[in-house]
């Protein structure tokens, strides 16, 4: 796979087993700034497992991750910890918010660990709540919203901190499809709209069409999809 220069960031023959099992074997990835690069293939082929790599939440046993010209592997814990929170958003397929917060709150949460006051920490996350079209959700709690709305709440707290990276894995698993397509439309025009790069982990074609490349992951080992749009 080509790994071309201005990629933001690039994974190179990256190993990881869990006892006998490969969970990657030489993966290769890059990805552009702003660009959406969807990880596709069957469950268990290792997609999960490549996200983790790439955010530094989990470490390869060999090959390298590099994030805008740094290794991953020459970072300190507390440095990738640093990484992951001033420059990456997460959004997972479910249980993610915190249920005794209001979604606002939830929204608020990673610039207020960043140590940005309350009420300018609220302010930007009702922006992003705005442009996610939850934000009439402000006051409630996540079980008074339904999935999809929990969703986009989830979204607008992964974008609230302006990340580089956007790592979604099953964005709209739990959702049907009508709902998993709003929150693919708000992500995707909400992460262009902030120049974020994202990853999207996903098995359904019609929410890998929302990306601008696609790569496939089987056994293990990913290679690129030419796709014709
Ligand atoms: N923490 C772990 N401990 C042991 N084995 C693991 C662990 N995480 C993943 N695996 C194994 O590694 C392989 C790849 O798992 P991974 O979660 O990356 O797959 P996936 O492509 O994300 O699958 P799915 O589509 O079901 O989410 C699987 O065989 C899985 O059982
Ligand atoms: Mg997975």
């Amino acid at each position: 796979m080509n790994a071309p220069g201005g990629s933001l960031l690039v994974a190179e023959d990256v190993r990881k087993a869990y006892g006998p099992t490969m969970a990657l074997d030489g993966a290769e990835f890059s990805i552009h700034p702003g660009e959406v690069v969807a990880v596709m293939g069957p469950s268990g082929s290792g997609k999960s497992t490549l996200l983790h790599c790439l955010a530094g939440i989990v470490t390869p046993d060999s090959g390298s991750i590099m994030y805008n010209g740094r290794d991953l592997a020459t970072m300190s814990d507390a440095q990738r910890s640093q990484l992951r929170r001033s420059e990456f958003g997460f959004v997972f397929q479910f249980g993610q918010l915190v249920p005794e917060l209001t979604c606002v709150e939830n929204v608020a949460l990673p610039l207020r660990l960043n140590g940005t006051p309350r009420k300018q920490a609220e302010r930007t996350a009702l922006d992003w709540m705005q442009r996610l079209e939850v934000d009439d959700l402000g006051r409630k709690r996540p079980g008074e919203v339904s999935g999809g709305q929990g969703q986009r709440v989830a979204v607008a707290r992964s974008l609230v901190t302006n990340p580089r990276v956007l790592f979604a894995d099953e964005p709209t698993g739990a959702l049907d499809s009508l709902n998993g397509e709003r929150v693919m439309e708000l992500l995707t025009e909400a992460a262009r709209t902030a120049n974020a790069a994202v990853v999207l982990v996903t098995h359904e074609a019609r929410v890998a069409a929302y990306s601008d490349r696609e790569i496939v992951v089987r056994d293990g080992k990913s290679r690129d999809m030419e796709r014709v749009i």
